[in-house]
């Protein structure tokens, strides 16, 4: 009895699949004779589904392939593969090294077909500070220049605001490291003002305290003169941009 009716079945599969095939799924191999199919190429879900996850959080990834009968799954990481075999991988608090590519693998004992799908998982850690570097203690006038924004936490994006606006950008201003730095080349008084820097991870935005930048111009050099009662009047100078310095 049974016998006599597994040629219908495996008509009436072969036509369902078939009409995945036209539907624009992955190309399924052919029954055999005994209605045995599959696997076809893997589905694997990760709950909660998210785009990228934080750092602490707990997940589960499942993995099904349509198979007669059914699929036995095996995961890797990275390429290498895990101890023991099930449909589903749960990772309890994600760490920054969880991050990377998990294939499922599955594999129908009797057809001995393998089909696979590589999933790859983001893990970001929350922004916590943001802070404006400097490159030299102080900006000098006609000198090179750079501010640099420093992030605890993954940030996949910066901008920079100069007195609470846009940071315009030109020949002489430019970003770069994916615009977690702006360069003065060189540094003007039309420099001057509070910078801010906005580091951004997929979820939210982090704005840095305020760099206040104000161009040192004004000591070209410092001229000391010391006077004491019984000695020789003595004269230092000191001119941090001059090369020599001549005495008359
Ligand atoms: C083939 O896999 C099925 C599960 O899908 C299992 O029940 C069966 O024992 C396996 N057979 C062999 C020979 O490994
Ligand atoms: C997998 O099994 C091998 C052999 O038993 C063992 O040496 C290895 O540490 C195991 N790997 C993991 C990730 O459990
Ligand atoms: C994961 O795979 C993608 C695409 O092949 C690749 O660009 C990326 O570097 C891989 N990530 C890891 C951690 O291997
Ligand atoms: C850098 O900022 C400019 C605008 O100032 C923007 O057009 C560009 O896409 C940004 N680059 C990156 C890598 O975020
Ligand atoms: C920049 O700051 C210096 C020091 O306070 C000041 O002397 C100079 O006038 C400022 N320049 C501009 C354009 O605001
Ligand atoms: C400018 O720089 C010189 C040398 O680094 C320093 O002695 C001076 O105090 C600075 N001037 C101002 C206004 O900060
Ligand atoms: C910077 O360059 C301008 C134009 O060449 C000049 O007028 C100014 O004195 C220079 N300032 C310093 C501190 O060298």
């Amino acid at each position: 009895m049974k016998n006599t009716r597994a040629p219908v079945l495996s008509l009436l599969l072969l036509t369902l699949i078939k009409a995945a095939v036209s539907n624009g799924s992955p190309a399924s191999e052919p029954l055999d004779l005994n209605g045995n199919y599959g696997p076809d190429t893997p589905i694997v879900t990760i709950s909660p589904p998210n785009q990228v996850y934080f750092v602490g959080a707990d997940i589960t990834m499942s993995c099904s392939a349509q198979s007669s009968p059914p699929a036995v799954y095996q995961w890797a990481f990275n390429r290498v593969y895990y101890n023991g075999s099930g449909s589903e991988l749960s990772i309890k608090l994600l760490q920054l090294d969880n991050a990377g590519n998990y294939t499922c693998m599955a594999y129908n004992n009797i057809t001995r077909r393998y089909a696979a799908f590589t999933q790859e998982l983001s893990v970001v850690a929350p922004i916590t500070t943001v802070t404006v570097s400097p490159s030299r203690a102080q900006p000098i006038e006609n000198k090179t220049f750079s501010l640099s924004c420093e992030v605890s936490g993954t940030a996949d994006s910066w901008r920079w605001l100069k007195d609470d606006q846009p940071l315009s950008t030109n020949e002489r201003i430019t970003l770069s490291g994916e615009n977690s730095t702006v360069s003065f080349n060189p540094v003007l008084q039309s420099d001057n003002g509070t910078y801010q820097c906005v580091a951004s991870d997929p979820i939210s935005g982090m704005v840095s305290p305020g760099y206040t930048l104000v161009v040192n111009w004004s000591s070209l050099f410092n001229l000391n003169v010391h006077f004491q009662m019984d000695r020789t009047p003595q004269l230092s100078l000191s001119a941090p941009q001059t090369k020599s310095i001549l005495w008359e």
